[in-house]
């Protein structure tokens, strides 16, 4: 009897073990753009260890804050590198980090050598270069994605556009506290990202030129994306509306299988549980005896 209650445990345990992690998903670590400079910077020179020791400073700092600016002169203070990271604000710190250091080694990879690139994964933003950019706003567009038009293909539907521009209005006014907003309403879910760099005023600036850019580009999509040099900001929809919505941001499809994963997960660890108690009551009860 005993036996068979270890073999059902490590059986719930391995059940339990392969679900997927609820933390750092691929969902994070999806690729959104890469830009290099077509610029080369020379091996072995004092710029390139500025670069270095610029982007080993982002690896090592993410854990610390979601947002850092970095500027190296250590080699050579006539050819500076700068840097800057940022992070999702939703994100916890590790799982920032683990996003910025998935950035680096994929940017390092799409850009070798490059005297300039920026990298922008679903949950963090990397960027480095030989002139600052720091503090300085950029409205730019250097990402648009647009998800196709509502599922039944009835092209304008002003419930759909009214519920948008709820969840989308959500990113602007009222007293924005953080480089990072979320906003819903019905089917809609909406985000915005700035980069830790810009005033609160430049911030809620950028993110209503990229919010005019997903109204007028994706005027009827179920989703849009629009990333602008130092913000973003994104919506999409599910149910009635969603095809397969883009996902990111914690909204899309993924949610579905996610929840699940969890469902069955607590429901592995209640009967774990109470396969462990009743084990635990009649080892008791037999020593008993
Ligand atoms: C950055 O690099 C480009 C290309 O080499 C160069 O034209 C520019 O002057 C550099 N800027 C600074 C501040 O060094
Ligand atoms: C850059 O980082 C320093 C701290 O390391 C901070 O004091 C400064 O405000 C940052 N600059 C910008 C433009 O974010």
């Amino acid at each position: 009897m005993a036996f068979h209650h270890y073999h059902l445990l490590l059986l719930l345990l391995a059940i339990l073990i392969s679900l997927p992690s609820p933390s750092f998903s691929d969902d994070e670590a999806g690729f959104v753009y890469a830009g290099c400079s077509q610029l080369k910077y020379t091996p072995g020179s004092p710029y390139q260890f500025n670069v270095d020791s610029t982007l080993s400073s982002m690896a090592n700092a993410a854990i610390l804050s979601s947002y850092s600016n970095f500027t190296s002169t250590a080699a050579s203070p006539s050819s500076p590198a700068y840097g800057l990271f940022q992070c999702r604000g939703d994100l916890s710190l590790p799982d920032c980090q683990s996003c910025v250091r998935s950035a680096l080694s994929q940017l390092s990879a799409l850009c070798p050598s490059a005297a300039g690139a920026s990298l922008q994964l679903q949950g963090c933003f990397i960027r480095y270069g030989n002139e600052s950019f720091l503090g300085q706003p950029d409205t730019t567009l250097v990402f648009k994605k647009c998800g196709p038009t509502t599922a039944n293909n009835i092209g304008y539907d002003p419930n759909m556009l009214s519920m948008r521009e709820a969840a989308l209005s959500q990113l602007q006014g009222g007293s924005p506290v953080s480089t990072y907003r979320a906003g819903a309403a019905g089917n809609f879910q909406a985000m915005s990202q700035c980069v830790g760099d810009l005033s609160t005023k430049e911030c809620s600036d950028c993110v209503g030129v990229a919010m005019g850019q997903l109204r007028s580009s994706c005027a009827f999509a179920v989703s849009g994306d629009v990333y602008l040099g130092k913000c973003y900001a994104r919506y999409w929809s599910y149910g009635d509306y969603g095809h397969k919505s883009s996902g990111g941001g914690g909204g899309g499809g993924d949610d579905a299988s996610k929840n699940w994963a969890i469902v069955i997960g607590i429901t592995a660890g209640v009967i774990l549980l109470i396969v462990f108690l009743s084990f635990i009551r009649k080892s008791a009860s037999g020593g008993k005896k």
